[in-house]
């Protein structure tokens, strides 16, 4: 197996002063971002080890594929900025970047291409999978337990120790996502299963699974074709993020990709994480008029209220989230193609952000819109019901937990993730016996 070679640069040394004994701990810088000091070595040398929950000061691994500077607001992708990305690149190029850390040349992207159009189709059997869920169950639900069962059809690609077999299970994820996502739509909306096309890109491909009927003859709009593609690019990756770090945590166990993918779309459909998109929507309905504005604005000031305007601010994003500008540019787009630009929520949407971004509270506060500000709205008008954006979500971000994964695996340094606690329990007692107690 070709394993990947560390890049970290040494930096010196860190001294920790515990108990009147010193302890030197290395440190070490990537090619950006912050140093970080090695602690290893911290618990076998000085008997105490960090705490940490959320990991808010703890790297988990070094990772080559995605940037972020949250105070700047800069995402790269491999190097290349996001908007760069979502103007000029299309999903699929997008997805071998991230594999594979450089753009495509034209005979590798033509292979790439062809190799993930072949995988579109999923195992025939896997349709009546389907059926044994509730009509009206979360298409969530339904991704949690479809794509945890590939593992139990594509035996041939779970070995991850034989890069071939990694390799493929990396694309029969990317290809099969937009067929399983599309039939989870078409089966809570009682309608029959769409089959891919394999003269349609991928993107193209989703659309017509997700809305053709076989009664009709169904034409791919290249602009709303083209909004969605964007939206894939612009949620393809995020380094470390909670989804990503389950996908690496399930995998460092030695668990197959499928499995792993299925753990992080379980984490990805919390509230916190993929859900918030949905949450900006709702927001934006209950706020209804731009004249009710200034209303909700006070509201989420309130200390003693625990209205927060929704959309706005980031854990890392300390400036303008550089994924909500693309967004932003595709709501235009889509709105005006579907004949809503006049959307009231549009206008609500606009005016919010441009009162929130010359409030002192959210200026002091470094809370800018983020991604989910404007991609319900889009999510929308493309015709998505709200349950779908998350599912949506996943099928975007399967390629970067898979390159992550990928990464992980030809990383030496990763071991199985396995944290400490500090043991606040019970201290030592003995068993007393039922009668006696
Ligand atoms: N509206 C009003 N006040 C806010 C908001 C908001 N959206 N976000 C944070 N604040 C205030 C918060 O009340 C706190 O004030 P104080 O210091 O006076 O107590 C301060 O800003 C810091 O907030 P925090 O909750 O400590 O910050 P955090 O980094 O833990 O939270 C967040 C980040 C995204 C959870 C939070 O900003 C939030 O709840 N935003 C709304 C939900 C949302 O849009 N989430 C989508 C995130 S992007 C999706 C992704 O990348 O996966």
């Amino acid at each position: 197996m070709t394993m990947k070679q560390s890049k970290l640069k040494s930096t010196g040394k860190a001294t920790l002063i515990y108990e009147n004994k010193s302890f030197e701990l290395p440190t070490f810088v990537g090619s950006e971002g912050p140093a970080v000091v090695d602690i290893r070595k911290l618990y076998g040398d000085a008997d105490i080890f960090t705490y940490d929950p959320g990991f808010t000061s703890t790297a988990s691994c070094e990772s080559d594929i995605t940037f972020i500077d949250g105070e700047k607001g800069i995402l790269l992708y491999r190097g290349y900025p996001i908007d760069q990305l979502a103007e000029h690149s299309t999903f699929l190029e997008v997805c071998y970047l991230l594999l594979h850390g450089e753009l495509p040349n034209k005979e590798q992207f033509a292979k790439f291409d062809h190799s993930i159009t072949m995988h579109t189709m999923v195992h025939e059997q896997l349709a009546s999978f389907f059926r044994g869920f509730r009509r009206d169950a979360h298409p969530m639900a339904v991704m949690c337990g479809v794509v945890g069962a590939l593992s139990a059809f594509y035996h041939d690609s779970t070995d991850i120790n034989d890069p071939r077999q990694r390799e493929v299970a990396s694309h029969r994820l990317i290809a099969k996502m937009p067929t399983i996502a599309a039939m989870a739509y078409k089966y809570t909306v009682g309608q029959p299963f769409v089959y891919p096309l394999n003269s349609l890109g991928y993107t193209e491909n989703f659309l017509r699974m997700t809305f053709a009927v076989p009664a009709e003859e169904y034409k791919v709009n290249p602009i709303l074709a083209k909004a969605l593609d964007t939206i894939f690019i612009l949620h393809a990756d995020h380094e470390q993020n909670a989804s990503t770090s389950t996908v690496r945590l399930s995998g460092s166990s030695g668990a197959n990709p499928f499995a792993c993918i299925a753990a992080g779309i379980a984490c990805l459909w919390g509230p916190a994480h993929g859900g918030a998109n949905e949450a900006a929507l709702k927001m934006l309905e209950q706020i209804g008029s731009v004249d009710k504005i200034p209303e909700f604005i006070k509201r989420a000031k309130d200390p003693n209220d625990d209205f927060r305007l929704m959309g706005f601010g980031h854990r890392v994003y300390k400036n303008y989230d550089p994924r909500a500008k693309a967004m932003q540019v595709q709501a235009h787009a889509v709105l005006e193609e579907t004949g809503h630009q006049n959307d009231p929520l549009l206008k609500v949407a606009m005016e919010l952000e441009r009162i929130a971004l010359q409030d002192e509270y959210f200026v002091s506060k470094k809370l800018y819109p983020n991604i989910d500000f404007y991609s319900g709205i889009t999510l929308r008008a493309l015709g998505f019901p709200t349950s779908m954006f998350t599912a949506l979500f996943a099928l975007a971000r399967t390629v970067g937990w898979i390159a992550q994964w990928g990464e992980m695996i030809e990383d030496p340094a990763q071991k199985i993730g396995r944290p400490r606690q500090i043991y606040t329990g019970a201290q030592r007692r003995d068993y007393v016996p039922l009668g006696k107690r």
